[in-house]
């Protein structure tokens, strides 16, 4: 017998034509952060990436605007060299054998750099002449992106002053239809809890109606996320076992062997919750508890988002548990404590690792509970949601030889590895009846090539065609702020016993307790080799 693991076949059984995606508008886009890291490390490589593959308009130009002195030509040094670092960095954001340097000077060429203090309205002046230039020199019709890529304590500011700039004023048509539009994209954190959530999305409000606000949330780009959809709602197999008849609980871990990689003053001032919960790990929640949409358009999507995070009601400070790194060892590697970091108090009260439990009151999940992880310096980097369904309503095997079966897991695994597995009891070979646990992979590496890319590409093309689909609307984010508000609210006012986990563990003991709490139930282990044993 060939004890070998069968290799899946990996012609594709079949699939929908690929349509050629539609092209998207003329337009320029003014990124406010010019020389921040999220701009050279995603945001002009995605851009790079969107006119390799021919998806950027034609028609396109890209103005920085920062306080850093700098000019056209230095901007465009500046994130060529990060493109190099890419090159053969097994590291790097995405991987890359060489720049194309056509598709890179295609894009140089059209780059303009304006520099000052965005809170200052002279630099709107100027950015409004730079937009004019650009309109004459690169044909972009009028239509602009501004892409917030600053700090967060300036959204609702440079939101302002571009009302006050007229910049953001767009022009309809006697048909009716906008004859140039004018879109903001707006990074996260949105707000720092519900009040500022509230008060941000009012002011922005009073300058942009909400189709023109597109709040970006990176999970949102990642193709395996995206797929949650596909995998609930193009399969006639899962939807009906998806609902509190069959599933026990539901974890969802985001677990991360980076620490706060140089960014304390942020974190000190964000922390994981803040970071990561009401927006990244809430939107892998809607996609898994979500119901089904009736069309695939963003009101109707966003919809149903929006009715799970309003059936959740607000956690109870017992039901989240808070963890800080000390020292240990990641991946083979000695880290430093989180309060050794640079820009970080020695007495920080600033969670990196967070647990909580969470409910969701409605006829589909109603009495299950849902688990949430998500923390820094961890054993392990995983992102996945681990769908635990009920035992068998009756087992015969119950006392045999082998004990009661183990109950069957549904993973879909995010990153690194992306896929989707299914763990269940078989045979074992023999004269004994014996169970063994087993699990059939799908990864998507062995169906699909992957395409380099640094999961901001889709996002940014959905900006230019006006799909915002995979973007938080104002009362997502404010439900979602509303959730998590009773936590932060305890923990700011009581000081932790921190740290509380090493670097390269599975975080504190605290959350086993939360978890074991409910009838003895346990995290999933985060190294995949024991993945599922319990
Ligand atoms: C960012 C957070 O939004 O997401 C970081 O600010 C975090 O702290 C990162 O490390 C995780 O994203 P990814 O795509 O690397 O899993």
């Amino acid at each position: 017998m060939n004890d070998e693991p069968q290799r899946p076949a990996t012609t594709i059984v079949a699939a929908s034509p690929r349509h050629e995606p539609k092209p998207a508008d003329p337009c320029a886009m003014v990124i406010f952060g010019a020389f921040g890291d999220l701009t050279k490390r995603l945001v002009v490589p995605a851009l790079y990436n969107l006119n390799r593959t021919g998806t950027l308009p034609r028609k396109f130009a890209l103005i920085g605007v920062d306080l850093a002195d700098g000019t056209a030509e230095s901007w465009r040094e500046h994130l060529h060299s990060m493109l190099e670092s890419f090159v053969g960095n097994a590291s790097a954001e995405f991987q890359v054998e060489a720049i194309d340097e056509k598709a890179w000077s295609s894009l140089a060429s059209r780059m303009s750099y304006v520099q000052g203090d965005i809170t200052k309205p002279d630099v709107y002046a100027r950015l409004g002449d730079a937009l004019a230039e650009a309109q004459k020199k690169n044909s972009t019709g009028g239509n602009v992106i501004f892409y917030l890529a600053v700090a967060d304590r300036f959204f609702g500011a440079v939101v302002d002053r571009l009302g006050e700039a007229k910049l953001t004023n767009q022009e309809e048509g006697k048909d009716g239809k906008l004859r140039f539009w004018r879109r903001v994209v707006i990074e996260k954190p949105f707000g720092h809890d519900l009040a500022s959530a509230r008060t941000l999305n009012a002011q922005i409000g009073r300058t942009l109606h909400e189709g023109q606000i597109f709040r970006i949330d990176h999970f949102l780009g990642k193709e395996t996320v995206q797929n949650i959809m596909a995998f609930r709602f193009a399969n006639g197999l899962f939807e009906p076992v998806w609902n509190r008849d069959r599933i026990d609980h539901v974890q969802i871990t985001v677990a991360e062997t980076v620490g706060v990689e140089g960014r304390g003053k942020f974190y000190e001032a964000t922390g994981a919750l803040r970071d990561m919960v009401p927006n990244h790990v809430f939107t892998l929640l809607g996609m898994v508890a979500m119901e089904p949409p009736v069309g695939f358009d963003a009101q109707s999507i966003r919809n149903k988002k929006c009715e799970v995070f309003s059936a959740i009601p607000a956690v109870p400070p017992e039901n989240a548990v808070r963890g800080q790194y000390g020292p240990g060892t990641v991946l083979g590697t000695q880290m430093k404590a989180y309060r050794d970091e640079p820009n970080v108090a020695k007495d920080s009260n600033i969670e990196t690792y967070v647990a909580m439990k969470l409910e969701i009151d409605n006829w589909r999940w109603a009495g299950v509970p849902f688990y949430l992880r998500t923390g820094k310096h961890m054993a392990r980097r995983l992102t996945e949601i681990a769908i635990r369904f009920k035992e068998a309503p009756h087992a015969p095997f119950k006392g045999g030889p082998s004990g009661a079966p183990t109950p069957n897991w549904l993973v879909i695994a995010i990153q690194p590895n992306e896929g989707i597995s299914l763990q269940f009891e078989v045979k074992r070979p023999g004269p004994e009846v014996t169970l063994a646990t087993v699990r059939m992979n799908f990864a998507y590496s062995d169906w699909f090539p992957k395409e380099p890319n640094v999961g901001y590409e889709t996002l940014l093309y959905d900006v230019m065609i006006g799909d915002a689909t995979l973007f938080h609307r104002a009362d997502m984010v404010e439900e979602a702020w509303r959730i998590v508000q009773p936590v932060l609210d305890a923990w700011a006012r009581e000081k932790a016993d921190f740290p509380n986990y090493a670097s390269g563990t599975n975080g504190p003991g605290g959350a086993d307790e939360l978890i074991g709490r409910d009838g003895g139930r346990q995290w999933r282990a985060l190294d995949p080799s024991t993945e599922g044993k319990k």
